[in-house]
């Protein structure tokens, strides 16, 4: 299983340097094109509109929370976003598709939070 392990960690380590500049975080992805990613994909568990309070699923965190979330940044979503977890089918996501659904989590933040 070494090779695998390497490729993920080859992977996030490249969206991490990808993401780790502001600029091409905010050029990179569309938010719109994001919101509506989230809206076909994610939205049966999170909320994922800029008002929702809540998720269909109990006690997940909707998009805008998760975007107010102090260190969620791009680069922490785009490693999140890579990784498999519990009780989240392991969603295959493009790379346009990520950057385009980062860009819309970012762009859910309140005015003045820097985090
Ligand atoms: C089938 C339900 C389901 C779907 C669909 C789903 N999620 Fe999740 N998501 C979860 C659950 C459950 C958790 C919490 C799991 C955990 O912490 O391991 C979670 C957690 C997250 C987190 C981390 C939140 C935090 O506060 O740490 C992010 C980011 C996230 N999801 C993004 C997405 C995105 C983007 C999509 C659509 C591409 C998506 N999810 C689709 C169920 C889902």
């Amino acid at each position: 299983m070494k090779p695998a392990t390497c490729l993920i960690s080859a992977v996030a380590m490249a969206m991490a340097l990808a993401v780790s500049e502001p600029t091409s975080a905010q050029s990179d992805g569309v938010a719109s094109r994001g919101a509506a990613y989230a809206e076909n994909n994610c939205a049966r568990c999170h909320g994922t509109g800029p008002g929702d309070k809540f998720s269909p699923m109990p006690g997940l965190a909707p998009f805008r929370i998760i975007a107010n979330t102090p260190g969620m940044t791009a680069t922490a979503i785009a490693v999140w976003l890579r990784t498999p977890h519990k009780d989240m089918p392991n969603l295959v996501i493009e790379a346009d598709d990520r950057a385009d659904l980062i860009a819309y989590i970012v762009s859910l933040r309140d005015p003045g939070n820097s985090k």
